[in-house]
């Protein structure tokens, strides 16, 4: 048998995610684990991220290898140098509206047996909120399975938007239901998620237009989940059994492979160290300073990749840091302040300069392993809470949007391993909240279920690979 037909032989997976660093960074991790179960990978980026990757890794960084390539689709929006988050409705939007044509002439050239040196396409992996790839898999007659990169919780929330619109509770009534105390309405018919109030929920519920795109999107999404082979989520069956149970009644087969990041270490595919997914430049240098810090004493500041605050929010969060004497590292994302870079006031900045220290992107998983962080201020993004449970750190959450909300709800109330922070932030709760964290009694319980939880996704992480043997052999290998 010659190398091409031996070619043939091998699965070809192609891998698309969501245009966003929460929604790359899992999609890679499980591309690599399923390359080290003998898949060919083509990765598809849209072109505005694989230029800001090579930026902020290099130009060899994306080079691949002859069995795991990148390859690219725009995006549908206009060109820009920026590297910057772009916005997400937008994008949404974008994706949707424009980007089938151009991911089904990438099909079709991959399976262009004449020109192409990689074997068919033989399924497709593609992200839970690019449902509009479903149409190319169902072309061609092949399997697309969707991974879900956000939370269970924040899944089985979405499928509760067509109930509340069918009992009249969204869309809101008028713009002051968004601070007249609506929001506190618990609903109570709910499986999985009881207690949850309607502010828990994703955030794109909060709209008084029937129309809105975002409204429309997550209906649109949710309905054509069903349509996949199957659904992977980012977490592990111990953690979410409850949702996982709930969810499963509106899914195709669910498959739970997770922490994805404790599985890639595991597994620990030499090949590809080098294959990593931030759209920002690392500062690892931050590593150093923490490993010189004692156990549990340093506070870990990071508002992921979304995330936009204030210039007077983020005097508060630097004067509730300065006021907590804690030692802190502090992410500032260049576009983390809205209308101006970060600037910290000169008095935070002289009287920290002995416990502070500053980057404007870490390497976050390494970051959390260190013993020397006791505690996360978080955006509760779901990669950064999936990540924080894994190494035991507790969390104070400062959810932004989407299913941030709910993921801070269920680290507060159902793990107990959060503290929220008003949206509203001031100084004197950062403070106080800061060191009840580092310092308090609440903050030793919480740490003490984190470390629960830690242990739990280490030991599960042999049943998400087994969940990952199982989806190859029933799903992505299974044409019929
Ligand atoms: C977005 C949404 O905000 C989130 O709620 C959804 O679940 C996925 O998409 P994002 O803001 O990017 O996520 O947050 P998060 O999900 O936490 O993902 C951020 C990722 O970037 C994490 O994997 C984190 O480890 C990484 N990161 C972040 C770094 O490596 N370095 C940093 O400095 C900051």
């Amino acid at each position: 048998m010659g190398p091409s037909s031996l070619l043939q032989k091998k699965p070809h997976a192609v891998c698309i995610p969501a245009p966003a660093q929460g929604h790359i960074s899992p999609m890679l991790k499980l591309a690599k684990l399923l390359h080290t179960k003998g898949f060919h990978i083509t990765f598809v980026n849209t072109e505005f991220n694989h230029k800001r990757l090579l930026k902020s890794r290099g130009p060899d960084s994306l080079k691949g290898l002859p069995d795991f390539q990148f390859k690219t689709i725009p995006d549908g929006l206009p060109p820009s140098d920026v590297d910057a988050t772009q916005d997400i409705p937008s994008l949404c939007e974008s994706t949707t509206t424009y980007c089938l044509a151009p991911f089904k002439d990438l099909l079709a050239n991959l399976n262009d047996t004449n020109s192409s040196q990689v074997p068919l396409v033989s399924c497709i992996v593609s992200d839970g909120v690019m449902s509009f790839t479903l149409a190319a898999a169902e072309e061609l007659g092949i399997p697309e399975v969707f991974l879900w990169t956000a939370s269970a919780c924040s899944y089985l929330g979405y499928f509760q938007f067509t109930k509340l619109l069918e009992k009249g509770i969204i869309p809101l009534k008028d713009a002051n239901d968004l601070k007249n105390g609506y929001l506190d309405t618990v609903l109570d018919w709910i499986p999985g998620l009881e207690g949850i109030r309607l502010k828990d929920l994703p955030s794109f519920l909060r709209t008084t237009n029937p129309d809105d795109f975002m409204l429309k999107f997550v209906l649109q999404e949710t309905e054509r989940a069903r349509r996949a082979s199957a659904v992977i989520i980012n977490t592990f069956q111990e953690l979410d059994h409850d949702v996982l149970h709930a969810l499963s009644s509106y899914l195709p087969p669910l498959y739970t492979i997770g922490p994805l990041h404790l599985l890639e270490n595991q597994v620990n595919n030499k090949t590809l160290e080098e294959l990593r997914s931030n759209l920002w430049k690392e500062e690892p240098e931050c590593l150093e300073w923490l490993d010189l810090k004692e156990q549990n004493s340093v506070v870990y500041v990071n508002f992921g990749s979304i995330t936009v605050m204030r210039p007077e929010q983020l005097s508060e969060f630097a004067w509730g840091l300065a006021n907590s004497k804690q030692n802190f590292l502090w992410v500032l994302r260049p576009d983390l302040v809205l209308g101006d870079s970060a600037i910290l006031p000169t008095q935070f900045l002289e009287e920290t300069k002995e416990r502070g220290m500053f980057a404007s992107w870490c390497p976050q998983e390494e970051v959390l392993s260190r013993p020397s962080v006791g505690g996360f201020l978080t955006h509760s993004g779901w990669n950064s809470t999936i990540e924080s449970i894994s190494y035991g750190v507790p969390m104070i959450c400062w959810p932004f949007f989407s299913d941030q909300l709910t993921n801070c709800w269920y680290c507060c109330t159902k793990w107990g391993i959060g503290m929220e922070i008003d949206n509203d932030v001031k100084r004197d709760e950062v403070e106080s909240l800061v060191r009840e964290l580092m310092v308090g009694e609440k903050g030793k319980k919480m740490k003490n279920k984190s470390m629960e939880l830690k242990k739990l996704a280490e030991i599960d992480v042999t049943n998400s690979y087994l969940n990952l043997e199982s989806l190859i052999y029933e799903v992505l290998l299974n044409p019929g």
